[in-house]
């Protein structure tokens, strides 16, 4: 029998500690049987007093069948808990909610606040003193460092990487730039059915995340930019034997955070968010970091407020994009880890970026790169360019207003692929919902040209639970096939980190909103779009919009939300916009 530790049953001595496996107690009246039937149940297991007087490091354990990005979690969850083992800790794993891009209906961003709900409150209700949170596809970090933060514990990141590029008939390929433009191509009729379903075996060749500049890319970046997780934990390919170094790393970081207590709303101020904001538009990040980086942001009662959509713009106007990856250039993310990933990246930036802000280990973003000199070698500047040969000079992602957009708009114009269109007026050609534009956008009569310009309602937050990556409204199939390649294209939705194109998303109000320019939109309105100016307008007279709005009845979905049941009901009635992250409300640190 190993050694009893007397105090946990000497019952004239309160429990005071906040530690370990007396944290936290359950509710029984009575702390002293709290903690003797926990050890009772957690002795079912087989530890001995010795491991329960460790530092309890929580994983979560995100691996699922239906997620192939979290393909590797179960080897990650090993190696974690070899980090911390080997540095005095008791490492356990449990289970949170998984979410992949392609498996979630309607979309997986419906159901990200959950998962940062079962993140914020498993870490909370459990007894644990740091808390490695394992994710990787899209929606999957931001849920976590949303609900890590509320939570409030030590937490880490830990992503499980991006997947290795594919190859077809001699050239590289990724999900999911590649996915899109060959799929683009295939409606086109320049591919055949033959060679479409060749690419569909390629395209996703390992686990991983996907593995261009997409979100889970982006975030992973940014997790690392914010100084929570090992610089190069944002790129080692899923598959490597560095990843998995990275995770026992964590794990040894996981017991030194749990000793010195340093919780997420202690360690991350606005320096450090304003460093994420630099890198994601030097990396010519994903739209959706926009939305997710705000739905963190306020979270935190000391960030909240400090930083909004216009900062993002602000910031951007100073930082150059210098990381050639798709979609914004050609490379894939391997190529960036090779190149030195955001080690390199990071000094490169290095005179704008904050450094006095705090990373995991306690050391300042600062001191972490003068502790790790990078030299550039000769090919990796290809790839992370110099301050003096940016691939596009400023404002990768610009915000855009307007009385279309009067809460603002998000444009990846370094993803344009025309760009005179970023300075464009035409005629909209409108749908009114993602059924109308699967009905419509094809039909040889539609009245379109090249230079329309395609308006997608009613896929915003409400309007289309979760706001779908449908804002990549595709080509009219007869403007496809006479070479039309892009498009200007709005929408209140959103669209995948992985596409190209000059679109705008995360329109604000949505359509479905009583008095959003964007719902009363009509087929032949000009639509201006003026990138430099930051503008983007409507051109229809006062008088017309009043008579549009009266008319206007606002029934559907702004209404039924009111009665609906379940999640979906709460998601409906509680979800704010996009500039705000498109979370609950009542889980910002405001609250209601
Ligand atoms: Fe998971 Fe792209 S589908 S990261």
């Amino acid at each position: 029998m190993s050694q009893i530790n007397k105090d946990d049953y000497n019952l004239s001595k309160p429990i005071t500690s906040t530690a370990g496996l007396r944290q936290g107690l359950t509710s029984y009246g009575d702390a002293h049987f709290s903690l003797f039937l926990r050890k009772v149940f957690i002795k079912a297991l087989g530890y001995s007093e010795d491991a329960l007087s460790r530092p309890i490091i929580g994983i979560i354990n995100t691996h699922s069948a239906l997620n192939p990005c979290h393909a590797n979690v179960p080897q990650l969850i090993e190696a974690v808990k070899r980090g911390v083992q080997l540095s005095g800790g008791l490492a356990i794993d449990f289970p949170t909610i998984s979410l992949h891009e392609s498996f979630i209906s309607p979309t997986s961003m419906f159901l990200r606040n959950l998962m940062s709900m079962d993140t914020e409150e498993m870490i909370k209700a459990q007894p644990l003193d740091a808390c490695v949170m394992i994710g990787g596809c899209d929606k999957t970090v931001p849920a976590q460092l949303m609900g890590g933060i509320s939570a409030n514990k030590p937490v880490l990141p830990l992503v499980t990487g991006p997947m290795m590029p594919g190859s077809h008939r001699g050239t590289r390929l990724g999900a999911c730039t590649d996915c899109r433009s060959n799929w683009a191509a295939y409606r086109a009729g320049s591919i055949d059915m033959e060679d479409i379903g060749t690419l569909n075996e390629e395209l996703a060749p390992t686990s991983g995340t996907c593995g261009v500049m997409g979100t889970a890319s982006t975030m992973a970046c940014i997790t690392a930019a914010l100084g929570l997780m090992p610089l190069r934990g944002a790129s080692a390919p899923a598959v490597s034997s560095t990843r998995l170094r990275i995770a026992e790393e964590t794990g040894a970081n996981a017991v030194s955070i749990a000793a010195s207590k340093r919780t997420p709303q202690e360690m991350l101020t606005e320096e450090s968010f304003l460093n994420a904001i630099i890198v994601l538009q030097a990396i010519g990040g994903s739209t959706n970091a926009t939305v997710h980086l705000m739905a963190i942001i306020n979270r935190h009662p000391k960030v909240q407020g400090k930083i909004t959509l216009k900062t993002f713009d602000e910031v951007g106007r100073k930082v150059p994009l210098l990381v050639d990856l798709k979609p914004s250039g050609d490379n894939y993310m391997t190529d960036f880890h090779n190149a030195g990933g955001m080690l390199a990246l990071l000094h490169m930036l290095k005179y704008l970026l904050h450094l006095s802000a705090m990373t995991i280990t306690g050391q300042t973003l600062g001191e972490v790169l003068d502790a790790s000199p990078f030299k550039t070698f000769p090919f990796s500047s290809t790839i992370i360019r110099p301050l003096s040969n940016p691939l596009y000079p400023a404002s990768s992602l610009a915000v855009l207003y307007g009385n279309l957009a009067p809460n603002g708009a998000v444009i990846k114009a370094s993803a344009s692929k025309y760009r005179h269109l970023l300075s464009h007026r035409g005629p909209a050609v409108v749908f009114a919902n993602s059924a109308d534009l699967a009905h419509g956008i094809d039909d040889p009569g539609l009245a379109v040209t090249k230079d329309s310009v395609l308006v997608l309602q009613g896929i915003g937050p409400i309007g289309n639970p979760g706001m779908p990556e449908a804002g990549l409204i595709p080509i009219p199939r007869k403007l496809a096939a006479a070479g039309v390649q892009d498009m200007l294209r709005l929408s209140d939705g959103r669209i995948s980190g992985t596409a190209g194109g000059t679109i705008v998303v995360n329109i604000s109000p949505e359509a479905v909103v009583p008095k959003s320019f964007l719902g009363i939109v009509r087929d032949g309105d000009i639509i201006r779009l003026d990138l430099k100016t930051r503008t983007l307008e409507l051109e229809v007279g006062r008088e017309e919009i009043e008579k549009r709005n009266t008319e206007r009845t606002i029934a559907g979905v702004w209404e039924e939300r009111k009665t609906k049941r379940g999640y979906r009901g709460l998601y409906e009635r509680s979800v704010n916009q996009a500039e705000d992250g498109a979370d609950f409300d009542f889980l910002s640190c405001k609250g209601l």
